[in-house]
């Protein structure tokens, strides 16, 4: 009579309570550690074997007939729950979409991207390479004499880490090392663009201190300065999507190469017509320099040139600032489409 009432009142306890938490409070009342269950099996000691047995198995079934009904319960309160959610959670889906404005392609990666598809059609691969660069690659496997200005802490912006050979690293200043990265992994012929960030002291409408160059490099039996003419004028016409412009190699100085040019082009037509503007540094390449390719330069030779990529995206959409490219202001980009 006992037990049946103690299943009796469980069912009454659990279903007068309307919260998970709630009926756990209720579980602990007949089932915990001091719950009216377990004081009940507390008492068996007292009893002799004989009623021990049939009163032990009397309160195990009332022990199991509670925990059934806190399953279902439990099982209950929770579905309730669910709805309940459910029901506050509710999507009206006649209310008009959120849009995501379509974003677009930065002018200067528009740049980067057609100089990519005009060289790959030509037979070039494209290659990528570090932003943080050792001296070796950036200078002295370039022919740059070790008290060349280039070096100097007013041009460089220097990484405070050393490489192995205890010197500064830096963000490289342009991306001829590629030349050497490149070369010294593949065999000629060795026909290869490589894009990039490069970095610089420097900052006026023209300069930017982070700025993209293009690499090219050319190496051959054979491939020479007439090459470099023939490539990059082609370059440029299909570049500028115009024939009518006017390339000019002007004689120059750079220590990786030996005849050096800056490369020089005019409009001939259009608003921007009848002004010389610098876009390239290039040259043959110095056979020193072929020679750190692992090279040797009596058999291979070739050319190279260093664009910037930037000036390239000025001279085409007419921008007379090269700062408004990364000012990130939407006025300004949203107008390239
Ligand atoms: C060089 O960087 C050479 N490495 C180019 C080269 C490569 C020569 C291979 C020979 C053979 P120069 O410092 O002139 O050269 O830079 C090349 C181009 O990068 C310039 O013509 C210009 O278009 C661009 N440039 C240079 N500095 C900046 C800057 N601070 N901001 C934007 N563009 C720049
Ligand atoms: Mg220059």
């Amino acid at each position: 009579m006992e037990l049946d009432k103690l299943v009796h009142d469980a069912r009454a306890a659990f279903a007068a309570v309307a919260q998970p938490a709630a009926l756990e409070n209720e579980k602990a009342r007949f089932l915990g550690k001091t719950g009216s269950v377990t004081e009940l099996l507390k008492q068996l000691a007292k009893l002799s074997p004989e009623e021990r047995r049939t009163q032990g198995a009397r309160i195990n079934s009332a022990k199991e007939a509670i925990e059934a009904l806190l399953a279902e319960r439990r099982a209950q309160l929770a579905e309730a729950e669910l709805n309940a959610r459910l029901a506050q959670e509710s999507i009206d889906v006649t209310l008009p979409g959120r849009s995501r404005p379509a974003g677009g392609v930065h002018p200067v990666t528009r740049t980067w991207m057609r100089v990519e598809e005009i060289f790959r059609s030509i037979g070039f691969e494209v290659a990528d390479g570090p932003e943080i660069e050792s001296d070796w690659f950036n200078f002295t496997a370039l022919n740059n004499p070790e008290n060349h200005p280039a070096r100097s802490m007013q041009d460089t912006f220097y990484v405070d880490a050393r490489d192995a050979a205890g010197k500064l690293l830096m963000l490289r200043t342009h991306t001829s090392p590629m030349q050497v990265r490149y070369a010294r992994t593949h065999q000629p012929p060795i026909k290869v663009i490589a894009p990039g960030r490069t970095y610089r002291v420097d900052s006026d409408a023209t300069h930017s201190p982070m700025f993209h160059q293009v690499e090219g490099l050319w190496i051959d039996e054979g491939v020479s300065f007439a090459d470099l003419k023939g490539v990059y004028t082609d370059f440029l016409r299909r570049f500028f999507e115009s024939d009518d412009l006017q390339v000019r190699f002007r004689p120059s100085f750079f220590p990786f190469t030996e005849p050096s040019a800056e490369i020089d082009m005019m409009f001939t037509s259009g608003p921007n017509k009848g002004k010389w503007l610098e876009v390239s540094g290039a040259g043959q390449v110095h056979p020193t320099v072929v020679r750190n390719f692992g090279l040797d330069p009596e058999r291979y030779t070739g050319f190279a040139f260093g664009s910037g990529m930037d000036r390239l995206t000025m001279l085409r959409y007419g921008v007379d600032d090269l700062r408004l490219f990364f000012e990130g202001d939407l006025r300004f980009l949203r107008q390239f489409n």
